[in-house]
């Protein structure tokens, strides 16, 4: 394993912990005021929480305006607050599945499903590199602040499309990067965990979505952190599709 894989398996092995005793353990890493708190009560009563599990930077959920009897897939899924609220979304005909590689983060997943009383969401160990789910088996691939993390990023992006339907669409929040950070920083493990480092440029975002055969790709940034040892990263809300053949 990467150090960098090994750094961030820690560090969300650390907060599911943290979270599984203390409630939520903040967003996006370092907290990097990166617009986690994007659900509103509401969201939470929905799935019995009272106060946020997200360590994400939006809220992915509401972007991709989900429709009863739908298959929702989350990359990286955390403490799974995505995957319930997507399963109450879709409705008891749809089913929302979460993926994840930290065991510490699955079994909190599986306690706040099993305490929201949520019957179609399913959580399951594995890499986002590499989706435990046959290939156009889902409607939508939601994430939130993980895809950032992958050291293969080109790898994630081609996991989503390869188990998306034809027609089925992208919904993601993510950090990019907006001014160049600085060298030493892109090589910290600790940065690259913290969400920062990984963050990479949205013209490449974009390329990366293009050349995995997704169509209509739209990065919309809406929360901008200045680093402190230089250049400036964001929170973005990207959209695609996968077209319909
Ligand atoms: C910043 S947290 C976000 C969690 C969740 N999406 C949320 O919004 O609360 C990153 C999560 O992605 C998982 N993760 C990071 N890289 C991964 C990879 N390559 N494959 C699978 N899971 C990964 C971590 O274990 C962690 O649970």
């Amino acid at each position: 394993m990467s150090t960098t894989r090994q750094a961030v398996r820690e560090r969300y092995a650390r907060a599911a912990r943290q979270m599984a005793v203390a409630g939520n353990a903040g967003c996006c890493g370092d907290g990097a005021g990166c617009d986690c708190g994007s659900y509103s009560e509401q969201d939470l009563q929905l799935i019995g929480l009272s106060e946020s599990v997200s360590l994400g930077c939006g809220n992915p959920t509401l972007l991709a305006a989900l429709e009863p009897g739908e298959k929702v897939l989350d990359l990286g899924s955390g403490g799974g607050l995505d995957v319930l609220l997507s399963a109450r979304r879709v409705g008891p005909t749809g089913h929302a599945f979460g993926v994840d590689m930290t065991d510490e983060m699955l079994e909190l997943a599986e306690a706040n499903r099993a305490r929201a009383g949520v019957r179609n969401a399913t959580f399951m160990k594995g890499t986002i590199e590499s989706v435990p789910l046959p290939s156009a088996s889902v409607d939508v691939v939601i994430s939130n602040c993980v895809i950032n993390l992958a050291e293969d990023k080109g790898a994630v992006i081609h996991e989503a499309f390869r188990v998306l339907r034809s027609g089925g669409r992208l919904a993601v929040a993510d950090m990019v990067e907006l001014e160049p950070l600085a060298p030493e920083l892109k090589r910290a493990p600790d940065a690259w965990a913290g969400c920062v480092a990984g963050a990479i440029p949205v013209e490449q975002y974009r390329g990366l979505l293009l050349a995995a055969g997704f169509a209509e790709p739209e990065i919309e940034v809406h929360t901008v952190t200045e680093v402190p040892e230089g250049g400036r990263i964001g929170s973005a809300y990207i959209r695609a599709r996968k077209s319909s053949v």
